[in-house]
């Protein structure tokens, strides 16, 4: 299957108003046997998957803007990556990366340090997750530089175990109750243009007052420089708000970390693999990282993670770090062929087509006064956030509207879910057609205008 297939279809079907009768039940069992800990936007109870499409188990069919929460860039169930995983299914599905030698884990270390935003010799070590690569990076970058400060951001998200909760501030409820949380860890602005935390009035100076702060009043008042290991950034702040930084951001940020010998790590948890249209977001400012932390799309949908390192800073001796799972060559096949199927269907530009023509059209919207709660329009690729507002000069976030569009676009069959405190997250599989994609475009514009008018 290619991304050129046609007769895919390009409107959802709802058979039974979600929740249907066997969703309900399923929600029944759910609460009473899973820790309700997470957030559902609403009841989808998915029984099988396509490509963009998702089938839930009352026979509804709808077009998928979340791709899994970013994962399935390449499309669910993938029949390249399937053809993949199969073959190797038949060969071993484990055997311990951490005490012995296979070679589809080598193939894609050579492949991951080829495609690596730095140039250079590179290494890689494998996680299951994205908080397992992020708490990687923090051993290699405490291990490597002998200082124990970390520098993360307001808004990041960088996943849920103890030290990548640390690094986590997208919302207060994310680290309620688990304190003492990993010490020595300093939280500063993110450049969030349209809110800029220093009422900067450009995107640019924004950027710059970020950097000021972080010398100024973090090394200046609170931290030596020299104690600092690594600053770790999201390219575009996900979970956050779909937020992207300011042009001059990250040069200087690299600059300032270079001064001080301080390691850059970039999060393409969710950026990763030509979601924003590059094959790491961090591309777009031609940055060159130290680490990049790596997990959700590179095995479409199979548990991995992964960083790559520059050579010398993956320097933790024998018994220092490991995982028994980290690298599973279940897993490691689907990557293979994951980033196989991404070069040969030049999804990177097909996710830069595609991005170009959503975010014109939701600007029009917002520009036109189609949509009046359209705020703000902003991505890369297909990775793009439309802000919602109650009104455009207070900038109050339009937090009820959007849980109610989201609502009401999941029950004509669009999967959407909401990123920040109000921004509405397009995200689809980088493989859906033009036509679906674009008519799911139509709807969330006419679920926005019929709440603006309420
Ligand atoms: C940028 C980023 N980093 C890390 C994570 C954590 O990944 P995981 O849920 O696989 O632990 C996420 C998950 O949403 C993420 O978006």
């Amino acid at each position: 299957m290619s991304c050129a297939a046609s007769n895919r279809p390009s409107k959802p079907k709802i058979v039974v108003e979600p929740p249907g009768p066997r969703a309900r039940e399923l929600l029944e069992r759910d609460k009473r046997f899973l820790m309700q800990s997470f957030v559902r936007w609403y009841p989808l109870v998915v029984e099988r998957a396509h490509d963009y499409i998702v089938y839930d188990v009352d026979g509804n069919m709808y077009i998928d803007l979340n791709s899994g929460l970013a994962v399935l860039n390449v499309g669910s169930t993938n029949p390249y990556v399937i053809e993949a995983v199969k073959k190797q299914l038949e060969k071993f599905t484990h055997y311990s990366l951490t005490d012995f030698y296979y070679e589809n884990a080598v193939v894609l270390a050579e492949k991951l340090v080829s495609i690596a935003p730095f140039r250079g010799d590179g290494k890689v070590f494998y996680t299951n997750s994205g908080a397992e690569s992020i708490e990687a990076a923090i051993k290699v970058s405490r291990h490597h530089t002998g200082r124990q400060y970390i520098i993360g951001f307001i808004g990041a998200f960088h996943g849920r175990t103890m030290g990548a909760v640390s690094l986590t501030a997208s919302k207060p409820v994310q680290r309620k109750g688990f304190s003492p949380l990993v010490p020595s860890i300093i939280h500063v602005p993110y450049p969030y243009p349209y809110r800029c935390p220093f009422g900067a009035e450009t995107p640019e100076e924004c950027g710059e007052q970020v950097i000021g702060y972080i010398e100024e009043w973090v090394f200046g008042k609170l931290v030596d420089p020299s104690e600092v290991a690594a600053v770790f950034i999201e390219p575009i702040q996900g979970e956050g708000g779909y937020i992207v930084p300011p042009d001059n951001f990250m040069p200087k940020l690299r600059k300032l970390t270079e001064q001080h010998g301080i390691l850059l790590v970039v999060d393409e948890v969710q950026t990763g693999f030509c979601r924003t249209g590059r094959m790491f977001a961090i591309e777009h400012w031609s940055v060159e990282p130290d680490i990049v932390a790596l997990a959700k799309a590179i095995a479409a949908g199979f548990p991995l993670g992964a960083i790559v390192g520059r050579a010398e800073v993956m320097d933790i001796e024998p018994g220092g770090h490991a995982s028994t799972f980290g690298g599973n060559p279940v897993s490691v096949a689907a990557a293979l062929a994951t980033i196989e199927y991404i070069e040969k269907e030049r999804l990177c530009e097909r996710a830069s087509r595609l991005g170009e023509k959503v975010i014109k059209r939701f600007k029009e919207a917002m520009e036109t006064g189609e949509a009046p709660l359209i705020g703000d329009v902003r991505g890369k690729g297909l990775m793009i956030g439309v802000e919602l507002v109650r009104d455009k000069k207070t900038k109050e976030p339009a937090r009820k509207e959007l849980a109610d569009i989201l609502m009401k676009l999941f029950k004509r069959g669009y999967l959407v879910i909401g990123a920040g405190v109000s921004t509405v997250r397009i995200a689809p599989p980088l493989t859906i057609t033009e036509e679906a994609l674009m008519n799911a475009v139509e709807a969330v514009i006419e679920e926005i205008k019929r709440a603006s008018s309420k």
